[in-house]
């Protein structure tokens, strides 16, 4: 058998795979019935150990209507949650599905997942990456200025999982990308290197910074996320401190250019790092951002199952 086209973070795609990739959530959004039959009888199986809205709809829909079927599968409810090696579930979940998905805490688990599945393994959030989110803000950017290369995103916030993948995958788009974090909270030093070697072949740049202001100027895409993420409860207190400052609000979207939009992967915290005025302002893509999440998915299932 040939190996999976795993999907892990979002150096795994090429540029040219990237842009057959958001080329088919295009179309896929556009004429979904074209795409009904596209994996019948197929199955993919869904790994949650956290928490989630968007991608479990939007992952087991997108399933749905690609005419195949989709398993949830709570981290409590399967065997690993009493001790079972992830090695053996991938091993024995692979001969039952198509196609697995997970979300889980440490990014190891989902590269196990991945080592011994004979089957694409997509990573539905890891505390490192969230490509599939990533997807779908880049479908959603290019249908705002029916472009990416030469765009500017800048992130307010965390260096987290967001942070991360936004990096890499817009970097990949050839774009620039400027981050400002609170002191403490960098984004991972080798995720930030390899997102400027990216940029730079596109003559863009990765700038990471200390002062929101500093980020969003000249910026089209303003992003922000939580400050504690999923597994981080216990610290937001001291978070919401550290992120003093950090709120995206009308005088920071203010710094940005005059046409740019605000992202948010949801669920967002009004009032924390996006004031209400910004998140329901009409500078948001939010709702558009988190459709996309069905298109985009739906283009990287076609894909990693090699099925357009
Ligand atoms: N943005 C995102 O991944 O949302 P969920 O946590 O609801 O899946
Ligand atoms: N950074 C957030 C993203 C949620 C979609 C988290 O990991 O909780």
């Amino acid at each position: 058998m040939s190996n999976p086209r795993h999907f892990l973070t979002m150096d795994e795609l090429t540029y040219d795979e990237q842009r057959h990739v958001l080329a088919l959530a295009k179309k896929v959004k556009r004429d979904p019935a074209a795409y009904r039959s596209a994996l019948t009888g197929k199955t993919l199986g869904m790994i949650f150990q956290k928490k989630s809205t968007r991608t479990r709809v939007s992952f087991e829909v997108g399933m749905y209507q690609l005419g195949g079927h989709a398993l949830f599968l709570s981290g409590n409810d399967i065997q690993i949650g009493r001790g079972e090696t992830i090695a053996d579930t991938s091993r024995v979940l692979s001969r039952y599905v198509d196609l697995l998905m997970a979300r889980v805490y440490g990014h190891d688990d989902v590269e196990e997942l991945a080592r011994y599945s004979s089957v694409p393994v997509i990573n539905g959030l890891s505390d490192l990456h969230h490509p599939c989110q990533v997807l779908a803000d880049l479908q959603t950017i290019e249908e705002r200025f029916g472009r990416l290369e030469g765009l500017h995103l800048a992130y307010v916030g965390d260096g987290n999982n967001m942070a991360h993948s936004l990096l890499l995958g817009c970097a990949r788009a050839g774009m620039s990308v400027s981050v400002a974090t609170a002191r403490g909270y960098e984004c991972n030093p080798e995720i930030v290197t390899r997102a400027k070697a990216h940029a730079a072949a596109y003559g863009q740049v990765v700038r990471t910074v200390y002062s929101p202001a500093e980020a969003v100027e000249g910026a089209d895409a303003v992003y922000t996320d939580v400050w504690a993420s999923m597994g981080q409860e216990e610290e937001q207190e001291k978070r919401v401190k550290a992120f003093q400052g950090f709120e995206v609000n009308a005088a920071l979207m203010a710094r940005a250019n005059e046409n740019a939009i605000f992202l948010h992967c949801l669920p967002a915290h009004r009032g924390e790092e996006v004031s209400a005025e910004v998140c329901d302002g009409p500078q948001s893509a939010i709702f558009d951002e988190a459709e996309n999440r069905l298109h985009a998915q739906k283009a990287l299932m076609l894909f990693v199952m090699g099925a357009a």
